[in-house]
């Protein structure tokens, strides 16, 4: 069923449409969709995706609703009924465990799951924490063909419910549900791009599993891979043992540059040929990286920087949209 127009669900699963999202999570609207006929659970009805709607016209975000008889929609972008890359997502439940501080502001946790599931490097999963409204997208920073182990990387939020929860008190052994894999943001090695990652704070999550397939895959060996990470102060840099290994391990292909927004101190025991710390805002940096008409750009951060990066993509670089991948969480 390509192209937009109306489309008849039914409340069993004779058919599988791949329709518009971003964020999963009922905050970015971009899942908008009206009911023509039928009836819906419209779900989390305080979800901030839910404020651009025209609620008497029968507009609801489909990611949070549920058909509770066949439906008519109307959907107001194109929509296929083949899912072109991934895994189709699902429920799914696992229990946490390693959970481990990595800064003052940033915690990893696994989630094992129930049974194993398939996923792209970039892909994300919407998690249910008890007490807390609404679902939380994070990306996943391990990558497997097929796991049962999900690693998630999550920076705190301040005053965010999820936040307080995590930072506040321990989850280990806590039963979760999750949904997904979810995202088109997704690394491809068989296109052959070379990669320019820009990733703010824990932004890098979906990044560092696509090190890890290219590490594992050999993709490094040939193609060249541009990570540019910003966070706060040295302080707040994470992952950085992983990301000099590889820097050390592959000095032609790969190139990392950490970001600091605020301060800089003296890093300079933890600078290699190809692993360097500066003082700037990620989106500054862009101008003087290497791209060409096989690059693929990834953006995962805060939406500012998302936002930024996508104008120095286009207008410095001369990026066609076509190469530019991001998934927007807000
Ligand atoms: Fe549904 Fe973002 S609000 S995908």
């Amino acid at each position: 069923m390509p192209g937009s127009g109306a489309v008849r669900l039914r409340n069993t699963n004779t058919i599988i449409v791949v329709v518009p999202y971003e964020c999963a999570t009922g905050t970015c609207g971009s899942c908008r969709a009206r009911l023509v006929s039928g009836e819906l659970d419209q779900g989390w009805v305080d979800a901030p995706g839910r404020k651009a709607l025209k609620i008497k016209r029968g507009e609801f975000l489909m990611c949070q609703a549920v058909a509770q008889s066949d439906c008519e929609i109307r959907i107001p972008s194109p929509v296929s009924t083949s899912e072109s890359v991934g895994t189709s997502p699902r429920h799914l439940s696992g229990k946490v465990t390693n959970l481990k501080r990595l800064t003052a502001e940033v915690i990893s946790f696994t989630v094992v799951l129930e049974e194993k599931i398939g996923f792209q490097a970039g892909q994300f999963m919407t998690l249910e924490f008890p007490g807390v409204n609404g679902a939380r997208a994070y990306s996943m920073v391990n990558y497997a063909t097929q796991t049962d182990e999900l690693e998630f990387v999550i920076k705190r939020f301040e005053g965010g419910r999820c936040s307080q929860l995590l930072f506040g008190k321990p989850i280990e052994n806590q039963q979760l549900s999750l949904f997904g894999p979810l995202g088109h943001a997704v690394f491809e090695p068989d296109l052959g791009h070379d990669l320019l990652l820009l990733a703010g704070g824990s932004g890098i999550a979906g990044m560092m599993a696509m090190l890890q397939q290219a590490d594992e895959t050999g993709y490094l060996k040939s193609q060249s891979i541009h990570l540019i990470f910003g966070v706060r102060s040295g302080a707040d840099i994470f992952y950085l043992s992983i990301l000099k290994d590889l820097a050390y391990r592959y000095p032609q292909h790969l190139k990392i540059t950490i970001a600091l927004s605020e301060q800089m101190e003296d890093h300079e025991s933890n600078q290699t040929a190809n692993l360097h710390i500066v003082q700037a805002f990620v989106h500054e940096l862009i101008e003087k990286a290497a791209t060409n008409e096989n690059t693929m750009a990834f953006i995962a951060g805060p939406p500012p920087m998302v936002d930024a990066s996508i104008r120095e993509l286009i207008a410095e670089k001369g990026l066609g949209v076509e190469q530019i991948r991001y998934d927007k969480f807000a």
